[in-house]
């Protein structure tokens, strides 16, 4: 086929899938805006999006996008090496007018792949991972010792920017993408054969302002990003606390009525009227169950009280009694059992 037989179809498959990714690098960077002028509306999308279908299918399409554009690279680039042979390193009379970049495209595009190796750890495998595998609470990734749910983005990036070597990390990658893109824009229009006219030179400055202006925005980011997490924005502004406050009360609701549902079916067979049976079955729900409720319930008490400690009692509400009551129920069974 075209597109994998000749160099010129190899090299167009870089430039699409190359569009592409630059599209998504603007999408996200807009994205991250959100995070910076409206964090709760910022958690929002990142709930809409969460695990969704449609945000795994776009996942999905996004990570075969970057796997053929790496692939197709070091592709090109073993063959460019094969047919110049030994003098890949000569001086040649072209060679003083091809940009830095150009030369260091691979190099660059291994250190935009070691940035994302490690953004992907920070970030997408503990949202969209953790909520693909429906991890219970007790094993979410923690901050300050309390679960963080995948939909609260601020958290994670309160997480990820506490840490010294993030910002140093991301800027040394976002300082690769600005190459890497700017020269793939460049590459781009060679390989569509628009060459040495003013329409090339207009496009090639607009590529680079747009580079420019989206790699700045990410640099402004990260920048922000590490004040605001060394300052503790994302866990004591009131706002975010409410909004953090709305998902544990709901959850420690839904905990309450997910033990009342299994107790209602673990005493389905059982005759109310002889109150013996209804106790004993009662006792053995308690035995097996007990505790993984009294563990979740206790997960969300701890989650309220480190991410939302402003407003945690009218968060945690019945949840605490809730509590006492099952580990004051256990306790008896397990006495009366000895
Ligand atoms: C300040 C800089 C950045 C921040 C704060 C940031 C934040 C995030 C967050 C929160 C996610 C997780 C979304 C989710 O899984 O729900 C994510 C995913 C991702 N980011 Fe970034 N990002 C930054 C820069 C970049 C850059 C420069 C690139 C590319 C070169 C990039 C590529 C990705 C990719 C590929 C994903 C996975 C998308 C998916 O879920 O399919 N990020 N980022």
């Amino acid at each position: 086929m075209w597109l994998t037989s000749s160099s010129i179809g190899r090299k167009f498959v870089m430039a699409i899938t190359g569009i592409c990714l630059v599209l998504f690098v603007t999408f996200h960077v807009l994205m991250n805006a959100v995070a910076l002028i409206w964090p709760t509306a910022y958690n929002q999308v990142c709930e809409f999006l969460g695990a969704n279908w449609y945000a795994l299918v776009a996942s999905a399409g996004l990570a075969a996008l970057f796997i053929i554009h790496i692939i197709y690279a070091l592709w090109l680039t073993i063959q460019n090496r094969r047919a110049r042979g030994n003098d890949r390193y000569k001086v040649t009379a072209r060679q003083p007018q091809v940009e830095w970049s150009s030369k260091n495209m691979l190099v660059l595009g291994i250190v935009v792949v070691a940035f994302l190796v490690v953004h992907l750890i920070q970030f997408w495998y503990k949202m969209q991972f953790q909520e693909m595998m429906h991890h219970e609470l007790a094993v979410l990734p923690q901050l300050n010792g309390a679960p963080i749910p995948p939909s609260f983005g601020t958290l994670f990036i309160q997480q990820a920017f506490s840490e010294v070597w993030t910002p140093i990390v991301y800027i040394i990658g976002f300082i690769a993408l600005w190459f890497h893109m700017n020269h793939g824009f460049w590459s781009m229009l060679h390989t569509i054969g628009w060459d040495n006219n003013l329409w090339l030179n207009r496009l090639k400055s607009i590529a680079c302002w747009w580079t420019s202006i989206v790699v700045a925005l990410f640099i402004a980011q990260a920048i922000v990003f590490t004040v605001r997490s060394h300052s503790n924005y994302y866990s004591t502004n009131l706002e975010l606390q409410e909004q953090y406050g709305e998902f544990w009360k709901a959850k420690g609701e839904a905990i309450i009525e997910e033990f009342q549902a299994e107790v209602a079916v673990a005493l389905n067979n059982v005759d109310l009227n002889d109150a013996f049976a209804a106790q004993t079955a009662q006792k053995k729900f308690l035995e097996e169950n007990g505790q993984r409720f009294v563990d979740q319930a206790a997960a969300v008490i701890n989650g309220a009280e480190k991410q939302c400690p402003e407003i945690k009692t009218q968060v945690i509400g019945q949840l605490g009694q809730f509590k006492a009551f099952l580990e004051q129920n256990i306790q008896k069974t397990e006495q009366q059992a000895k």
